[in-house]
């Protein structure tokens, strides 16, 4: 078991992350506690309430189950939750448990960041990519027309519990997906400023085998190394001001690759993947990195299924890239590698970024 504590700087908020791999069946009574006499309701993913339903054993009338799907995470949904929690007559002093990946999770992070005006709200990640990332830090969000997570919220949870026999049940997909997310802090580690050395990079390379059986002590491991790295840099900027955006690496053609192809194509993680390909060979042509460290982030990525970008009209995603909320009148705030493990912000316009991919 590890006990891992976020302290946000800007409004001094803390609070814990409990990672381990205890029976399903106690999360319950150990979340209840947390909550004391405190009414709540249950947002849940329909396909993790198929599976774990019975046995989390949450109360029907307090449950609210959300189709799967990143189209989920949009305005319809965000308004039934709100009339859910206010038929459940939640008050100031209520909760939000999120149950599922990360989906669940933003949506209902943003529900509780503007019911009433702010209420406690408790993740439960079930997928690699929950458990590794967006359960951590705060980021709360729903999609528009326009665009991914265009509307939202920086609301920290009041505790994040991450259990690993969730995964147990995750597709190889949805898995692989996860992983996305935990090369990109490989890839950024250093920026991460974490006062001890992780060595993820290392990590995926030499237990890349156990991480893809998910060998339940290697999964403990590696969940503990990627959210210290989130941690480290929350604790330092939570509102993106600055440190935050190096965990936009890969992000930024992955949010135009997912608007490009309807949320439908491809998996969030598996557009970082590919995004974090599409950064590697921006960096290399801008003569940011060389073929060495080229190679061995592209080793790495193939180890874990990434080796070849899907093929699509650039000149279409790189266009769509300007609507990203990262860019601004200047251009695109882009983080490219510029040394082993580390990244730097640096400033594109399209009209750069098509002309170093060729177009
Ligand atoms: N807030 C943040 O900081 C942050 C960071 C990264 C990503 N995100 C967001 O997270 C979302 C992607 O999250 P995701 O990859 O978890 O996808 P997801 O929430 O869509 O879940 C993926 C699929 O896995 C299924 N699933 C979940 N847990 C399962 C389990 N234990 N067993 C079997 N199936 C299970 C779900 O039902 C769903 O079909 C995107 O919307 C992305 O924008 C947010």
């Amino acid at each position: 078991m590890c006990l891992l504590k976020v302290e946000v700087s800007e409004n001094k908020k803390e609070y814990q992350i409990h990672i381990n791999n205890k029976e399903i069946s106690l999360l319950k009574d150990i979340v209840c506690e947390t909550l004391k006499d405190n009414n709540y309701i249950v947002v849940i993913s329909k396909k993790v309430h198929s599976l774990y339903g019975k046995i989390l054993n949450f109360p029907k009338e307090r449950t609210f189950i959300l189709k799967d799907g990143e189209k989920e995470k949009n305005f319809k949904n965000y308004e039934k939750i709100m009339d859910f929690a206010l038929r459940c007559k939640l008050k100031r002093n209520d909760a939000i448990i999120a149950i599922g990946g990360g989906v669940v999770g933003d949506i209902s992070g943003f529900v509780a960041s503007t019911y009433m005006r702010g209420i406690k709200y408790i993740q439960i990640p079930t997928t690699l990519l929950a458990c590794t990332d967006s359960s951590v830090g705060g980021k709360t969000a729903i999609n528009t027309k326009y665009g991914k997570n265009l509307i939202g919220a920086f609301y920290q949870p009041d505790e994040v519990f991450i259990n690993v026999n969730f995964l147990k049940t995750l597709d190889k997909r949805q898995y692989n997906s996860g992983l996305g997310e935990v090369l990109k802090y490989a890839f950024i580690e250093k920026s991460c400023q974490c006062e001890e050395p992780i060595n993820l990079m290392n990590f995926l390379s030499e237990n890349y085998t156990k991480v893809l059986n998910k060998d339940t002590l290697t999964l403990l491991e590696l969940i503990k190394m990627c959210v210290k790295l989130k941690i480290s840099v929350v604790n330092k900027d939570e509102k993106e001001n600055g440190l935050r955006r190096i965990l936009n690496y890969g992000h930024t053609y992955a949010h135009a690759l997912e608007t490009f192809t309807n949320y439908r194509k491809y998996t969030h993680g598996e557009c970082v993947a590919y995004g974090i390909l599409f950064a590697i060979n921006l960096a290399y042509t801008l003569g940011k990195i060389d073929k060495e460290y080229k190679f061995l982030c592209e080793d790495i990525l193939s180890k874990y299924g990434y080796t070849e970008m899907p093929k699509y009209d650039k000149n279409k995603i790189i266009s769509i890239m300007d609507e990203d909320k990262k860019s601004t009148h200047k251009g695109i705030h882009y983080i490219l590698a510029d040394s082993y493990a580390s990244v730097q912000e640096e400033m594109l316009t399209t009209e750069q970024i098509k002309v170093l991919t060729g177009i």
